[in-house]
């Protein structure tokens, strides 16, 4: 499934980043987006991730995020979430860089992690930019969520044509070109500047390998190919890492 040189390489890496993509949380119930059975093949995501979208019907829009929040808080990290848990305690330097946004490497106990994308469980105004409690919106709701300032609530997550929180982006950048071993977990690398990072770390020297039982748009430049779920991958792999010296 996976070479001794990935091995060799994680038991003497100073500095390991992991990038995730839905892929991450397919075994927790949690759709993907491209894959044939992914979320943006049954939605347009201009209509649902976009602030046009938004502006145009902020019910629909509340209340898919609505409905996807309920999902991933019903779903559970699994095996692959818990093994990136172990490795982050037994390698020197580890940043996991998300681009997921169910909280679920947060709820397995990873520390060291960047939020690329925001989050599904945190919400803002869309005008004067206040935390807000979670809001709740039903489909057929006369009314949409709102701020005490009157604007529209909507979740912390990045929409198409939004930038990304330039000091999260700085910090997964900084780790990428520091990387020695850059693994890339259950993305299809199609989305930048998230797919960016493998690239920037193999220009920087990492040993870098893709955890997917797929190809995708970065397979070609990978150190290595591991075809295989995360679940089932990322376990095998910190098991075969010997202890740190205590
Ligand atoms: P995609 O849906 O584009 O890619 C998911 C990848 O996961 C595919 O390459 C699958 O082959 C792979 N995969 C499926 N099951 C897997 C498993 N069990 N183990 C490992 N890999 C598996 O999702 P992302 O690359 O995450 O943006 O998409 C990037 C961004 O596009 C998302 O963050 C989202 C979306 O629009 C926001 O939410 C802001």
């Amino acid at each position: 499934m996976f070479s001794d040189t990935l091995i060799e390489k994680l038991n003497s890496a100073s500095n390991v980043v992991a990038l995730t993509g839905a892929g991450a949380s397919a075994e927790s119930g949690i759709p993907t987006f491209r894959d044939p059975d992914g979320i943006w093949k049954q939605f347009q995501p201009g209509e649902l991730a976009s602030m046009e979208g938004f502006r145009r019907d902020p019910i629909r829009v509340q209340a898919w995020y609505t409905a996807r929040r309920e999902t991933v808080l019903e779903a559970e990290p699994n095996a692959g979430h818990f093994a990136l848990v172990r490795l982050e305690q037994r390698v020197p330097n580890f940043t996991l860089i998300s681009q997921n946004v169910d909280g679920l490497h947060a709820r397995a106990g990873s520390v060291c992690l960047l939020e690329l994308h925001g989050s599904l469980l945190d919400s803002i105004c869309s005008e004067c930019g206040k935390d807000s409690e979670p809001f709740d919106v039903a489909v057929d709701a006369e009314q949409p969520a709102k701020c005490e300032c009157g604007g529209l609530l909507r979740p912390t997550v990045v929409w198409f044509g939004e930038m990304l929180n330039p000091s999260i982006l700085e910090r997964a950048w900084s780790a990428a070109a520091e990387a020695d071993v850059f693994l890339s977990i259950g993305t299809g690398a199609e989305v930048h500047p998230a797919a960016s990072l493998p690239l920037v770390a193999a220009d920087n020297g990492a040993y870098v390998a893709e955890i997917n039982p797929r190809r995708t748009a970065i397979t070609g430049i990978v150190n290595e190919e591991v075809s295989a779920p995360a679940g089932i991958a990322l376990p095998a792999i910190v098991n075969a890492l010997t202890a740190p010296v205590t």
